[in-house]
Parts: C-alpha cells; sequence; structure tokens
C-alpha cells in the first residue's frame, strides 16, 4: 500500500527514528568497558521514568517475563495474593501466579473498571493474620481502557495496616501516564519496552524495593534466569549475568534522552489531550467507551464497544485492507465485541486524527451504524483544550 502504515494498536506502538537510528548501531562487546558505560547509563537513567531511587533490573524479554520475575523472586508455593480482576491483562498475571502454586484472590470485575481501592481495603482488612502475601494490579489495563487509581490502592493497604508486598504491572502506562515507584510505596514494578519507552518489544523490567528484595532472601519459589539477587549485583559495574539485548540499550538511551527532552509532566499531558480528544470522537460516531468510570479512562488507549450484532474484527479488517491502518483487536471476554485506538508513544494531534479519520471511514466502508463528524469533534477538542489552558494561564497571571 502507498503512504505510511498507521500502527494505532495500544503497543507495540510506533518507534520514532531517533530510536531506531541509535538501534542500527555495530553491535559491541558486552563485557567492554564500553558497555559497561552504556549498562550503568541505561539501569540508572531508567529509575527517572519509574521514579525510584532503588534497583531497577532490565531483562532481554518481553513484559511476561517481568510479571514471571515479580512472581518468583517474592513468593512461595502455597502463599496466597489478592488481585483485581480489571481485563484480560490482569487475567494472564493471575494465571502465571497459579501455575507456580500460588493462590490467587481474584477480586472480580466487569472489565470496564479499574481495581476497586474501597473492596481491595476490605478484604485486607478482613485478613487479621495477614494470609495474603501480596497485592498484585495493573495499571492500565490494556485490554480495556481502564487505568486502576494505584495511588488510593496503596491509601487502601495502609488504611487496613496490612503488609502484603503491592506489585503492579505498568507495561503499558510507563512513560505515558504519571506512575510514582517510591512515593507510592510499590514493592515491584513491572514494565516492558514497546509501549510508553517508543522501543521494540524485547526488553522488560522490575523496580524493586528494599522490602522485595528482602523477601528474594527467603522466599521459595525457584528462578535462574529471572534472578534479582545475581542481577542487581553484576548490575552495580552495569553488566548484565547473561548476554544483554545490547542494540535495545541503545535505543533505551535514547528513548529516555527523548523522554527527559520533553519533559515527564509534559508527556502525560500530551497523552491525556490525545485521549480526549479521541473519546470526543467517539461520543460523536454515537459509539461507546468501554471503560465507564471517568476517573479511569486511559490516557493510552481507548477501547471502542460496537454497536451489537456488529463484529470488531470484521471492522478492522476492512479499515486495514481499505486504509492501511491497524486497530487493536478485542482480547479475551470482550473479543470481536470491541475495537482498541493507540494513542501513545510517538503520538501527536495529527497522527491521531489521521488515526480518527482511518476509523470513520473504515466504519462507513464496513457498514457500521455511526454519526458522521467523529473527526471534528477531535479537532474541537484540541481546539477548546487549547482555549481552556490559555484562560488558566491568563488566571495565574
Ligand atoms: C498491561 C499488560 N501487561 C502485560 C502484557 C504482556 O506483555 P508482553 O506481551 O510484552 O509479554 C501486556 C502486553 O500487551 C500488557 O499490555
Amino acid at each position: 500500500m502507498q503512504g505510511r502504515h498507521f500502527l494505532h494498536i495500544p503497543g507495540p506502538s510506533p518507534i520514532p527514528d531517533r530510536i531506531l537510528r541509535a538501534i542500527a548501531m555495530p553491535i559491541i562487546d558486552h563485557r567492554s568497558a564500553e558497555f559497561g558505560a552504556l549498562g550503568k547509563e541505561v539501569l540508572e537513567g531508567s529509575k527517572a521514568v519509574f521514579k525510584t531511587s532503588q534497583p531497577v533490573v532490565i531483562y532481554p524479554s518481553s513484559g511476561t517475563g517481568a510479571w514471571e520475575a515479580a512472581i518468583t523472586n517474592t513468593l512461595s508455593p502455597g502463599d496466597t495474593v489478592l488481585m483485581a480482576e480489571t481485563g484480560h491483562f490482569a487475567t494472564l498475571w493471575k494465571q502465571i501466579a497459579t501455575r507456580f502454586g500460588i493462590t490467587v484472590e481474584f477480586i472480580p470485575g466487569d472489565w470496564r473498571h479499574g481495581a476497586d481501592p474501597v473492596a481491595i481495603e476490605a478484604r485486607l482488612a478482613e485478613d487479621k493474620a495477614h494470609a495474603i502475601k501480596a497485592v498484585m494490579v495493573v495499571h492500565n489495563e490494556t485490554s480495556t481502557g481502564a487505568t486502576s487509581r494505584v495511588a488510593e490502592i496503596r491509601k487502601a493497604i495502609d488504611a487496613a495496616g496490612h503488609p502484603a508486598l503491592f506489585m503492579v504491572d505498568t507495561i503499558s502506562s510507563l512513560a505515558s501516564v504519571d506512575y510514582r515507584h517510591d512515593e507510592w510505596q510499590v514493592d515491584v514494578t513491572v514494565s516492558g519496552s514497546q509501549k510508553g519507552l517508543m522501543l521494540p518489544p524485547g526488553l522488560s523490567f522490575n523496580a524493586i524495593s528494599e522490602k522485595a528484595l528482602a523477601a528474594s532472601k527467603t522466599n521459595k519459589l525457584p528462578r535462574s534466569y529471572w534472578d534479582w539477587q545475581e542481577m542487581v549485583k553484576i548490575n552495580a559495574s552495569g553488566f548484565f549475568p547473561y548476554t544483554p539485548a545490547t542494540n535495545l540499550l541503545y535505543g533505551l538511551k535514547e528513548a529516555l534522552a527523548m523522554l527527559q527532552e520533553e519533559g515527564l509532566d509534559n508527556v502525560f499531558t500530551r497523552h491525556q489531550r490525545l485521549a480526549a480528544a479521541c473519546r470526543a470522537a467517539v461520543k460523536a460516531w454515537g459509539l461507546e467507551v468501554l471503560c465507564q468510570n471517568p476517573d479511569e479512562y486511559s490516557p493510552v488507549l481507548t477501547a471502542v464497544l460496537m454497536p451489537p450484532s456488529h463484529d470488531a474484527d470484521r471492522f478492522r479488517k476492512i479499515a486495514l485492507e481499505k486504509y492501511n491502518i491497524s486497530l487493536g483487536s478485542g482480547l479475551g471476554k470482550v473479543a470481536g465485541k470491541v475495537f482498541r485506538i493507540g494513542h501513545l508513544g510517538e503520538c501527536n494531534e495529527l497522527s491521531l486524527l489521521g488515526a480518527l479519520s482511518g476509523v470513520e471511514l473504515g466504519l462507513s466502508a464496513a457498514g457500521v451504524p455511526h454519526r458522521s463528524g467523529g473527526v471534528a469533534a477531535a479537532m474541537a477538542s484540541f481546539e477548546g483544550q487549547d482555549k481552556a489552558n490559555e484562560t488558566a494561564v491568563a488566571a495565574v497571571a
């Protein structure tokens, strides 16, 4: 097809040219002093994105590996953990824990909301014997477009006076949504490279608190490749216990520089701005956003419900074939019922408007009932947001 492909799935996200160029460099000896300097720089630099001063380890793996690492380094067979059924990814993380012999109490959810801090506090308050060893939540549920309120969940754990470890999956939120590993006293933050960090898939992360590192000295689940102790020890000099993904680390160095140049707060504001315009388009089409709580609307992606008896995958196929745009599929329970528009990472007003044009044209081509004017509504949203910002600045001056 002519022209560029519009990749608007909620990750992997498009890779900026700067990062592609940084990756396309000759490989170096991963035992050399040159590598040690690179390793130190990216291991240290990553901490700013997690907002932590504690160790961050980087695995050459997809995010699933970092999920497994969080579990195997902290828990023991027979332990109980508390999780919230926010959607497909929470369900997959639960499945991994279950395979390792962990009992998961899964607070049921309707896949239209984030994790409920009130329900978490109530369950922890009941657990007087402290049988629950960890609370594990997905920050941005990529299958539904609902972002859990991690700061409030921290408060809920504290209000219950419960000592459970707190583990958070930020695979699709890191570097797109405000996140504070230290301030929110998260014990293990899990993340991945292919979303807000604008890198190819292939790197995953664990940010680790002192409490989690201490748990890893006595927990009973076996691990080797994922072992933190070995990793943290060798990382101190910038090296890895095995062959690292050297060229992806060149890319990470560039991504961290880009995020620092833009400023993390500006990155977060840009994501919110794009998400608000996307929701304005969905509303104008007369379609429904899957997430039902405005406080939990995802800045990263918008999942859109199809009108009854219209198949989301058929619509996505037509949009791809006619307009060269990839939209995210519905996953698990909502397969065929929703499509997802990614607006993360290397995305700006015009790339989003292009994608929304593709959606609007695709809806017509697929005969999906909708009103026109979604793209115009997104443009009006940008203009409205600009006016509101100008008024706010004027009020301060
Ligand atoms: C929230 C979330 N958690 C976990 C994963 C799994 O990560 P990976 O596919 O990189 O193994 C994903 C992937 O999209 C995700 O969005």
